[in-house]
C-alpha cells in the first residue's frame, strides 16, 4: 500500500521518456532549464532555488559522461539583446554550485556556439545566453527550434516553470530530437498531478492569493478529489461580498461574484467542507501609522480594507487540517509583504508544516511565504512553478509535457 508521504512514481501517471531512459554517455545533451531567477539592481541572484533544483538534472548527465549543453530564459527582454537579462550571474552561479568550469556561450544559436560545442569533452558544462534575446523563440519558430536542435543529439526537458509556454526551446525542439523528462520535471508531475489527482484522503487543499478568477479552474478541478477546501487572501471577498456581507473596501472582483456563488453551491452539492475566515485584521491603509483591528468578518465597517486573515480564522483552518493526510497550498492568506499583516499567512505555514500529511505547495508567493516563515524544510514538496503549476493544478496538459517522446512499455 501507498505510505501517503510518498508520491505516485511517474511511470504509472506519465507514458513520456525520462532522463533515465536515454543513454547519454558521450552524447550532446541539450537541456532546457528554468533559471528565470530573481536578480537585485547589481544583477546579483537574490534567490538561486530555481537553479539548484535543476542540479539532479545536471550532475547526472555530467557524471554519465554527457556534453552538458544547457539552456534557459530570463525575464522578459522582448527578443532583444539586454544585458539586463543576461545569464552571465546565472553561469557565475552553477560554476560555484557545481564546483567545475561552466562554459558560458555569447548566443545560443550560430556558428560561434557550434564552434564552442564541438570542442566539448565528455563531463564539461556550457551554458547558452537567453534564449529570449531571439523572437523567434517565443514565436516557436522553426528554424530558430532547429538551429538550437543541431548543438545537440538529444533533448531532456528540467524546465517545469515554462513548461506552459509552446516556445521553440520547449516544443519545437522536439521534433528534432528523443525527447526527455529531467529530474525536477518529473518530480512536479508526481506531486502536482499524481497526488492531486490520487490524493491519500482526507485531502485538504488551503487556496489564497489576491483573485478568484486565478483559482477558478484549480476550484473545478478539485470538486470530486478534495475533502475540505480552506479560502483566504483577498480572493476570500469575493466569495464573502457574493454571499450578500459588507466588506469594506476589501478586494473584490465584482465581475466574479456570480461564479463564486455558483462554485460554493457547487462543492455544497459535492459534501466538500468550504472554509472562509471568520474574522480578519483591517485598517483604512497600509502606511506606517496606520490603525488596525480584528473584527469579525461580517462586520468591517465602510471604508476600510480587510489586508489579512484573523486569529479565530487561524484556529478555524488549523483545526480543519488535523486529520488531513494530504494538503495542497496555493496563494497566501494576506498581504504578507507587510508586517502587519504576515500573522495569518505564516501561523498557516507553521499548520500546514505541522501537519502529519503530505504537504505540497504551490509555487510563486507561496514557495516566498513557506520560505519566510522558516518552515520550507518541512514541506514535503515545494513547487518551483507559478503559472505551470497553477495549469496542471487545473488539469490542462502542459505544452511542454505533452512534446516530450512517448515511452513504449
Ligand atoms: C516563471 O517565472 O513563471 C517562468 O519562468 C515563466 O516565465 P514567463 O511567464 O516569462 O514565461
Amino acid at each position: 500500500m501507498r505510505n501517503h508521504l510518498d508520491p505516485i512514481p511517474a511511470k504509472d501517471i506519465f507514458n513520456k521518456l525520462t532522463i533515465e531512459d536515454l543513454n547519454i554517455k558521450g552524447k550532446r545533451v541539450f537541456i532546457r532549464a528554468d533559471f528565470n531567477v530573481p536578480l537585485d539592481d547589481n544583477l546579483i541572484i537574490t534567490d538561486d532555488r530555481r537553479i539548484r533544483s535543476t542540479l539532479p538534472t545536471i550532475n547526472y548527465a555530467i557524471d554519465e559522461g554527457a556534453k552538458v549543453i544547457l539552456s534557459s530564459h530570463l525575464g522578459r527582454p522582448k527578443g532583444k539583446v539586454d544585458p539586463k537579462f543576461s545569464l552571465a550571474p546565472v553561469a557565475k552561479r552553477l560554476k560555484r554550485l557545481l564546483n567545475k568550469e561552466v562554459i558560458f556561450a555569447p548566443d545560443c544559436i550560430g556558428g560561434q556556439v557550434e564552434n564552442l560545442v564541438s570542442k566539448m569533452n565528455n563531463g564539461d558544462v556550457l551554458l547558452l545566453e537567453n534564449l529570449r534575446f531571439h523572437p523567434e523563440e517565443e514565436k516557436n519558430d522553426e528554424e530558430f527550434a532547429r538551429s538550437l536542435a543541431k548543438l545537440a543529439d538529444v533533448y531532456v526537458n528540467d524546465a517545469f516553470g515554462a513548461a506552459h509556454r509552446a516556445h521553440a526551446s520547449i516544443t519545437g525542439i522536439t521534433k528534432y530530437l528523443p525527447s526527455a523528462a529531467g529530474f525536477l520535471l518529473k518530480k512536479e508531475i508526481e506531486y502536482l498531478r499524481g497526488a492531486i489527482d490520487n490524493p491519500i484522503k482526507p485531502f485538504v487543499a488551503i487556496l489564497g492569493g489576491a483573485k478568484v478568477s486565478g483559482k477558478i479552474g484549480v476550484l473545478e478541478n478539485l470538486v470530486g478529489k478534495v475533502d475540505k477546501v480552506i479560502v483566504g487572501g483577498g480572493m476570500a471577498f469575493t466569495f464573502i461580498k457574493a454571499m450578500g456581507y459588507e466588506i469594506g473596501v476589501s478586494l473584490v472582483e465584482d465581475s466574479m461574484l456570480e461564479t463564486a456563488e455558483r462554485i460554493r453551491i457547487k462543492l455544497k452539492d459535492n459534501k466538500i467542507k468550504f472554509y472562509l475566515p471568520v474574522d480578519c485584521v483591517i485598517a483604512e491603509h497600509t502606511g506606517p501609522d496606520n490603525v488596525i483591528k480584528i473584527v469579525p468578518t461580517q462586520e468591517i465597517p465602510k471604508g476600510w480594507k480587510a489586508y489579512d486573515i484573523g486569529p479565530a480564522s487561524v484556529k478555524l483552518f488549523s483545526e480543519a487540517l488535523q486529520d488531513a493526510k494530504t494538503i495542497l497550498w496555493n496563494g497566501p492568506m494576506g498581504m504578507f509583504e507587510v508586517d502587519a499583516f504576515t500573522r495569518g499567512t505564516f501561523d498557516i505555514a507553521r499548520a500546514v508544516a505541522d501537519a502529519y500529511a503530505m504537504t505540497i505547495v504551490g509555487g510563486g508567493d507561496t514557495d516566498l511565504a513557506v520560505h519566510r516563515a522558516g518552515v520550507s524544510n518541512f514541506i514535503t514538496f515545494i513547487s518551483t512553478g507559478g503559472g505551470a503549476s497553477l495549469q496542471l493544478l487545473e488539469g490542462k496538459e502542459l505544452p511542454g509535457i505533452a512534446a516530450l517522446t512517448n515511452r513504449e512499455d
